[in-house]
């Protein structure tokens, strides 16, 4: 890498730093915090990218439910029919007794793919989810 490099500190929990030594271990040997550090401030800056006001993109909302959660997968229902336009896709794999995973596509505008995202996130009984953006222009 050609570049100057700058330099700076970081201050973080112990626990944390020591999560953060065993994924920078992960990647292999030769590979420094530096480097994983660089990666992850690479990948955050890429999703801000796509996040450019009126920017059309394609996003992947990944969720984690308990089905047996009170008229839980009738609410995601109900969202998804409501924006029926925006989304595109979604498929329904069901984990275990209990859990199921939901992948579901969302094209759009990225203010309202992010708030499509955010009414099923925040849909009491989703146990966790993660929104992936990627641009189409
Ligand atoms: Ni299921």
């Amino acid at each position: 890498m050609g570049q100057n490099l700058s330099r700076f500190s970081v201050a973080m929990p112990s626990d944390l730093l020591e999560r953060f030594d065993g994924l920078v271990a992960k990647r292999g040997t030769g590979i420094n915090r530096s480097e994983v550090v660089r990666d992850l401030v690479r990948d955050a800056l890429d999703e801000e990218d796509v996040v450019v006001p009126g920017a059309h993109v394609m996003g992947t909302l990944t969720i984690v439910f308990d089905h047996h959660g009170s008229d839980l997968q009738e609410k995601l229902h109900e969202i998804q029919h409501k924006h029926c336009e925006s989304i595109v896709a979604s498929l329904h794999i069901h984990v275990d007794a209990h859990t199921c995973l939901e992948v579901i596509v969302i094209k759009g505008q990225a203010e309202l793919v992010k708030v499509i995202s955010n009414q099923i996130l925040g849909t009491k009984g989703v146990r966790h989810g993660k929104l992936v953006l990627t641009t189409t222009d």
